[in-house]
């Protein structure tokens, strides 16, 4: 490891279900130091622990991976005073209104990675999906040039995007993609602790409605897949239409989908370009990078939240089911599985600093 890659780093929502999955993969991270866990007034100068203890004596810890030992004793600052000058990256894992405004109040000093939508659909902001559209990354030059800013913000999509847009890169490159339709069947750690699902809601049941969703799987798609001109990225013109549902899975967002392609492919054709997808990625060898970004199984029962999910520690988009449809001109149809909290949020934006800061953005 070379020193100059090491950061110190803060995790703001450091309590929340994506934060904590932070603490797991930032735990004993060979570049990045966690120095300040931050979180809401209500858990400002608790030791973590307490802060994620309900009044019941219920620990509120949500990861499969034990607590790192290291944190459990740290004591949680409150994320509007976070002392900038003892941290050289954010992570940011705040809902969205608070993020808003926390991330306005950060990014002018430090480089922000976040997983919240506060600033996702800025002009001058990337989405970024780490072997997707890394390249994107540059535009923080423009944000800090216009912004006056020392820092930037650069944000990874909502976690039903991810999957959606590894397993469809591969198929923009080889053949065009013309038309999507993807019905989502969602867990629920997606929905995070605040205020979540209620069990009563969910079990024994599918729940067809997530608000904002799927607007923001069909802007979002277009923005990752779209293109750099310039300092500007051009959406992809691809209409994307999206339901999404709640299923009673804990962990993994199961999608189904049709795609139109540019030109005919057998499913074979498809499976055969989506298998060395993002191998020039993976062979930059970051520390939290899996060994393939993209598994195509020939299992017709697969992929499955509870088998699948881990694969490559939930960093691996698995995708089964590939036949050719008939609806659509050139139409194929798949089933993908991603890990919400892993690439779809915590590990994902860790992935994308280690890439950030390999490339000297950060
Ligand atoms: N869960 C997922 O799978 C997932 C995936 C991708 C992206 N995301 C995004 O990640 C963000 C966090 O989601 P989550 O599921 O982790 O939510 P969550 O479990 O509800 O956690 C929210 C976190 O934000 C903190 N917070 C709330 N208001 C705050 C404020 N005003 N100042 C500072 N901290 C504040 C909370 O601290 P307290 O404990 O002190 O209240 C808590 O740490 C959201 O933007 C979400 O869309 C989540």
């Amino acid at each position: 490891m070379s020193d100059d890659r090491r950061r110190r780093v803060a995790v703001v929502g450091a309590t929340g279900v994506a934060g904590q999955q932070f603490l797991v993969s930032l735990a004993d991270h060979p570049w990045f130091e966690v120095v300040a866990l931050a979180a809401s007034s209500r858990s400002a100068g608790k030791p973590y622990v307490e802060a994620i203890t309900e009044a019941s004596g219920q620990q509120r810890w949500a990861c499969e991976e034990p607590l790192p030992e290291s944190f459990a004793g740290q004591s949680v600052v409150d994320a509007d005073h976070l002392d900038l000058s003892a941290v050289d990256l954010v992570f940011s894992a705040v809902e969205s209104d608070a993020a808003r405004a926390l991330e306005a109040k950060l990014a002018p000093e430090v480089p922000v990675i976040s997983t919240s939508s506060a600033f996702r659909y800025e002009d001058d902001v990337p989405i970024i999906v780490p072997g997707v559209n890394h390249q994107h990354a540059v535009l923080v030059k423009r944000q800090q040039r216009e912004r006056g800013w020392k820092g930037f913000v650069l944000p990874i999509p909502n976690c039903t995007t991810t999957g959606l847009v590894v397993a469809l890169a591969p198929l923009t490159a080889a053949f065009g993609v013309r038309s999507v339709v993807m019905t989502s069947l969602q867990a629920l750690s997606g929905a995070g602790r605040s205020p979540g699902v209620i069990a009563l809601d969910v079990l024994d049941n599918v729940i067809p409605f997530i608000p904002k969703e799927e607007e923001k799987v069909q802007t979002e798609t277009s923005k990752i897949l779209g293109s750099l001109e310039g300092d500007r990225i051009v959406p992809l013109d691809l209409p994307v239409s999206a339901t999404c549902t709640r299923v009673n899975v804990r962990d993994g967002h199961t999608e189904a989908v049709t795609a139109g392609l540019g030109r005919p492919a057998a499913p074979e054709e498809v499976a055969e370009a989506m298998r060395g997808f993002g191998a020039e990625f993976v062979g930059l060898g970051l520390p939290s990078s899996p060994p393939e970004l993209l598994r195509v199984t020939t299992d017709p029962y697969r992929p499955q939240p509870r088998i699948d999910r881990s694969l490559h520690d939930g960093m691996t988009t698995v995708v089964g089911r590939i036949r050719s449809d008939t609806v659509f001109d050139h139409g194929i149809r798949f089933v993908l599985l991603s890990h919400n909290t892993k690439m779809g949020a915590a590990k994902g934006a860790v992935l994308l600093a280690e890439y950030v800061v390999e490339q000297g953005l950060a």
